[in-house]
């Protein structure tokens, strides 16, 4: 298949994923990643034990309110549910038996699937910058996706500002080439790409200086996908929201965050990307659904064609990890819904400090990896 046989279908998938009031949930942790978050609330990282999570997430009742896509990893895509408890979650006491990607279907959840293969030393490149694989087999990949029900893919570029010239020009080259070719693959196959370079939070610089680096940053991605025919329409952002580094001894508010991404985005992303879901890179949950209202608030001002909405890992799924913890019973699914509403609301610009529940630790984590 070509990609001119998809343009529709993407077109209309990236619309749904677009929605207003709704975002994505992003769970696809690695198998090593999800080990870690298991490992806080003193569980195995078992087969099982990740299992019956992902049930748990694809079971909350009500998430497709505030939810229009999950991002999934493979093992999740091709996973059975575990059996429910007798009382039955969303009232579907046979989830069993039943593929784990059919249950957030049942929900109107659109299923996504994280496709890169991880991060690599970047020969040529300063100490610490990083190329993404999983280029080779992906449209092999991609078509299998396609089969088993996802509609959508995600790929993350990681990219670091530091004051010995980081990221080089290298970097920034090679991995928004590396997205424009995921993308152009993925969508031959009929999947919606996610492009995402993120700029981690390392570091000690101000929000100006990410500013200039992240606009850097957009306007070599948007040409590479130009050079590659990447389908716009059919095609999503997925930035880090343009803030200070973590150890910045001035730290923007709210307000400031939300003028500086709506200022960085204007001057870098076409007209035709229908949404852009940030990522929420270790800011805590109210921190993240905070910046995001505000960004809402300021896209609201001036120039701001495209949805802003949420794509987060961390800042939707830390309390509900905390609460479920292994457990039978509603608290994690209800923490998870809290959450989820928050930034529901944040997407309009109309969430209220502190009117749902969070925990708020910090959830950075250095050099972080997914
Ligand atoms: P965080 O929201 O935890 O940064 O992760 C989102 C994500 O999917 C990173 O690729």
């Amino acid at each position: 298949m070509a990609l001119d046989d998809f343009r529709d279908e993407l077109a209309s998938t990236a619309a749904a994923l677009a929605a207003p009031g709704t975002g994505l949930l992003a769970a696809d942790e690695s198998t090593g990643t999800i080990g870690k978050r298991f490992e806080a609330i003193g569980l195995d990282n078992s087969e099982a034990n990740r299992r019956a999570y992902r049930t748990l997430l694809a079971t909350t009742p009500g998430l497709a309110e505030h939810i229009s896509g999950v991002i999934l990893f493979e093992e999740t895509l091709f996973q059975d549910s575990s059996p429910l408890p007798a009382d039955g979650n969303n009232g579907n006491a046979a989830a069993g038996s039943t593929p784990i990607i059919q249950l957030f279907q049942q929900q109107g959840i659109v299923p996504g699937i994280k496709v890169d293969q991880g991060v690599e030393p970047l020969a040529g490149g300063l100490s610490g910058e990083s190329w993404c694989t999983g280029l080779k087999g992906l449209a092999e990949r991609a078509a299998r996706y396609y089969d088993r029900g996802a509609r959508f893919a995600k790929w993350r570029a990681v990219l670091q500002i530091r004051a010995d010239g980081c990221p080089s020009e290298l970097a920034v080259r090679e991995n928004a080439w590396g997205l424009a070719r995921y993308a152009r693959t993925c969508q031959e196959h009929g999947l919606v790409p996610i492009v995402e370079p993120e700029i981690l939070m390392d570091g000690d610089h101000d929000i100006a200086t990410t500013a200039s680096v992240q606009e850097w940053v957009l306007r070599t991605v948007y040409e590479a996908l130009a050079v590659n025919g990447v389908f716009l329409e059919g095609s999503l952002l997925k930035p880090s929201m343009t803030t200070a580094g973590a150890d910045c001894s001035s730290r923007p508010s709210a307000d400031e965050v939300g003028e500086f991404t709506v200022r960085t985005l204007g001057r870098t992303v076409p007209a035709a990307v229908p949404a852009i879901l940030f990522l929420s890179g270790g800011l805590s949950e109210e921190d993240a659904s905070l910046c995001l209202n505000a960004i809402n608030q300021a896209a609201a001002q001036g120039f701001a064609p495209w949805h802003l909405g949420f794509s987060f890992g961390r800042a939707l799924q830390h309390s509900c990890l905390k609460h479920w913890g292994g457990k039978d019973g509603p608290a994690g699914q209800q923490a998870l819904m809290a959450r989820a509403r928050a930034n529901g609301a944040a997407s309009r610009g109309a969430y209220a400090a502190g009117s749902e529940p969070s925990d708020d630790s910090s959830l950075f984590v250095a050099n972080y990896t997914y």
